[in-house]
């Protein structure tokens, strides 16, 4: 091996004890001779035992009902998240007041991001209902780590007429240990409007996922999908059963619904076959899954913790402004609900 070449193994070599995923970008965790060796099946299953560890330390601040439907499931189902009166503003502000957007177009559907306020507006309270005890245990529960989550609100548009399928819309795991999302979706999602999808209990690390993962292992950095490259596993809904697991499902939700997924387990975007706008409160939880303990996140200190998001798109909009690839693009000050701007 030249030396570069072992210079760069070196280097890579610490995000193997991180939540580095990426299996083209890493060369360590791309290795195929390192995973012939079980290199990511050991990740796996160490992870899994981790995060089961710190959900032992979370659970007693956990809703009995809700624990027992998501350590079953892989997700949880809140109806009325939200008080009413709370509700009715936040609604009435996005209709209204536009507000600074930026976007990513993944096929046919445009993904439109906007930081939560930081003055008096009902959306700006949105941040103090992620940290809620009785929601950021759940969050923390499910993402196998409590910690800072990184919180905005989020549009999905379609048009089924404006590009390819949606590479979110094939069955997917986010990464290879527990990880959380949420949406707390503000109106109505029927079941033609792209609602919220997964396999139940697809959480759960039995033999047999282990088994693929260390198959997938081999074959990953090659993939021609780029996501699956990247450590966010695809694969096709009849294998499912293959891996000890029931089928997809879909759950239409009403406006005012929060749900909260660990997306190791498999889920997808349901495609929309008309023009779709849906607005949630969405957001993020994850961190290091190898470490013992829940707390400690820099990211969770005051000022800082509502923030995440402006310092990310900040830093997008300084790399646009020196023409590097960017993932959200600045569209200005738009309604949540406008079409597509990119
Ligand atoms: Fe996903």
């Amino acid at each position: 091996m030249s030396r570069p070449n072992i210079a760069r193994l070196v280097l890579a070599a610490p995000a193997v004890l991180t939540a580095e995923k990426s299996f083209r970008r890493n060369p360590v965790i791309g290795s195929h001779d390192l995973n012939k060796k079980g290199l990511h099946r050991r990740r796996v299953a160490l992870a899994a035992r981790m995060a089961e560890r710190r959900r032992a330390a979370i659970a007693p601040l956990v809703d009995a009902d809700e624990r027992a439907r998501f350590d079953r499931d892989g997700f949880v189902i809140r109806h009325d998240a939200l008080p009413a009166d709370l509700l009715a503003r936040v609604r009435e502000e996005i209709a209204t007041r536009p507000r600074p957007a930026w976007e990513m177009r993944q096929g046919q559907t445009v993904n439109r991001v906007q930081p939560l306020p930081h003055d008096g507006s009902a959306l700006a309270s949105l941040h103090t209902f992620v940290r809620r005890p009785d929601v950021a245990n759940l969050i923390g529960y499910a993402a196998g780590r409590s910690g800072t989550t990184l919180t905005m609100l989020q549009t999905i548009v379609v048009d089924p007429t404006s590009g390819e399928p949606d590479p979110q819309a094939h069955l997917h795991a986010d990464t290879f240990h527990p990880t959380a999302k949420f949406w707390l979706f503000l109106h109505d999602v029927g079941a033609d409007e792209g609602p919220f999808a997964f396999v139940p209990g697809s959480h759960r690390l039995t033999p047999e996922r282990l088994a693929w993962e260390d198959e997938q292992a081999l074959s990953a950095t090659a993939s021609g999908d780029p996501h699956h490259a990247a450590g966010s596993f695809r694969l096709e809904e009849h294998e499912l059963s293959r891996l000890g697991y029931g089928p997809l499902e879909k759950f239409p939700v009403p406006g005012n619904t929060l749900v909260v997924a660990d997306t190791y387990g498999f889920h997808r975007r349901v495609e929309s076959l008309k023009p779709t706008v849906r607005t949630s409160l969405y957001g993020i939880s994850r961190r290091n899954p190898f470490m013992p303990w829940n707390g400690l996140d820099v990211r969770a200190l005051p000022y800082v913790r509502d923030r995440g998001m402006d310092f990310y798109l900040a830093s997008e909009d300084r790399r646009a402004k020196q023409g590097r690839k960017v993932v959200y693009k600045n569209v200005g000050s738009i309604l949540a609900g406008a079409g597509q701007q990119l």
